[in-house]
């Protein structure tokens, strides 16, 4: 992209372009070419004027001209002050965080029922899963925002029930970014709830032990994808459901279990499910396992793609979740901590964050929204960039509250409004 620059007619040297002078009307036939002969300088430093304007070539590191020009139509039409950052009330993210709870908890409520209705009775009530399995597609198709809010809510003291949930859910969003019909981002939603079906058949001691399982407590465990299977097939629901629920923990290189199947003999919808099985495993806190934030969580995932996991589809995933998926703690180079608040499709590295604390890393008292999109006019370099992503238990931070605190604090702030 060339940009104009003005320069003293002193600076003028062989091949610059110049675009105009500061005379308005003075016009040379070697204007906007770049300057080949001495003649033309001369010309030039002979005309009178004391200031030109040349054409340059803009260094933009890695950076494609639409998106550069995106960003700054939006900053130069945005005011340039400080105070900018602070309109909380640009954000749907807030109002989508609140939304997406409310909704979350209520078809958590559902969920629950679900899987204890089976634990009771052996059976899945098909009604009920397809109605939640409903309500996810509905929400995913007519509210994007609050979908992708859903996508990192969780309940850490509840896994059982909440990690059938957030499967479903991460399936589904895996399957949208995949492009897929809406008949089929029904069955890979109704899959990825009732994956672990078969957990139900497994002793809740063994479930919730804490420290590390003895040879015969795992090999229980491993017994849970044919439990499953047998729920599920059962020729209402459909057949899908109990080939993700009996594969489910198979991997590409023929390493994981019952069967030790390879790649091409595991199906397509449990190739999605396994990977946001994985992912929320990963990210959960379980009775043996602490919980990883969902960055480490990627990494992970990405390094056993090809080995555990279809690759492209792996590449498909953390392009759906983004680098810093919602709720991720990072450190920006000022040195304030954020909380990841609405990822930028465009560029992955640079979403929304709520600031929480200042450069020396202090509490703020208001919690504020800063976009790392906006570029400094003057430098051409983003005013502020994420360094790392950090593990919010050892900076004391708690993510989920700190955006219900901010949640609570932009209502007040709608309040005062009005
Ligand atoms: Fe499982």
């Amino acid at each position: 992209m060339k940009v104009e620059r003005k320069i003293h007619i002193s600076e003028l040297k062989l091949g610059m372009t110049v675009n105009r002078t500061e005379k308005d009307g003075l016009h040379f036939p070697f204007f906007d070419k770049e300057l080949t002969d001495t003649r033309s300088v001369n010309v030039l430093k002979n005309s009178g004027v004391s200031y030109i304007y040349i054409l340059e070539e803009q260094e933009v590191e890695e950076d494609k001209e639409g998106e550069l020009s995106g960003r700054l139509s939006q900053l130069m039409s945005a005011p340039l002050e400080t105070s900018d950052y602070f309109l909380i009330d640009s954000s749907p993210a807030v109002d989508d965080i609140i939304q997406a709870r409310t909704i979350f908890e209520n078809i958590r409520g559902k969920a629950r029922l679900l899987l204890d209705t089976v634990k009771k009775n052996g059976r899945v009530d098909s009604h009920s899963a397809e109605e939640i399995t409903g309500e996810l597609v509905e929400v995913s198709t007519h509210k994007p925002g609050i979908f992708t809010a859903m996508t990192h809510l969780k309940n850490q003291d509840d896994y059982t029930y909440s990690h059938s949930l957030n499967v479903a859910v991460i399936s589904l969003a895996l399957g949208k970014r995949l492009g897929k019909s809406s008949d089929e981002l029904k069955t890979i939603c109704l899959c990825g709830l009732l994956h672990d079906v078969g957990m139900t058949r497994i002793s809740e001691q063994i479930i919730t032990k804490p420290g590390k399982l003895t040879e015969d407590e795992y090999s229980e465990i491993k017994k849970h994808p044919e439990y499953g299977y047998k729920i599920l097939n059962n020729g209402v629901l459909p057949p899908e459901t109990a080939t993700v629920a009996l594969q489910h923990h198979e991997k590409s290189d023929g390493s994981g279990y019952p069967f030790g199947l390879h790649e091409r003999q595991i199906s397509n919808i449990t190739k999605i499910i396994s990977i946001a099985d994985v992912y929320d495993a990963i990210t959960s806190k379980k009775a043996y396992n602490h919980e990883r934030t969902p960055s480490e969580a990627l990494k992970i995932l990405f390094s056993w793609s090809g080995k555990h996991f279809n690759e492209t589809l792996v590449k498909f995933f953390i392009n759906t979740i983004g680098i810093y998926p919602v709720g991720t703690l990072v450190m920006l180079d000022s040195g304030e901590l954020g909380i990841i608040l609405e990822p930028n499709k465009k560029d992955l590295t640079r979403p929304k964050v709520l600031v929480v604390t200042d450069e020396k890393r202090d509490r703020l008292d208001k919690s504020h929204i800063f976009d790392l999109a906006r570029y400094d006019l003057k430098t051409m370099k983003p005013i502020k960039t994420i360094i790392s992503s950090l593990n919010p238990k050892q900076h004391g931070i708690n993510s989920e509250h700190e955006l219900d605190r901010f949640a609570g604090q932009f209502k007040n702030t709608v309040r005062e409004a009005f």
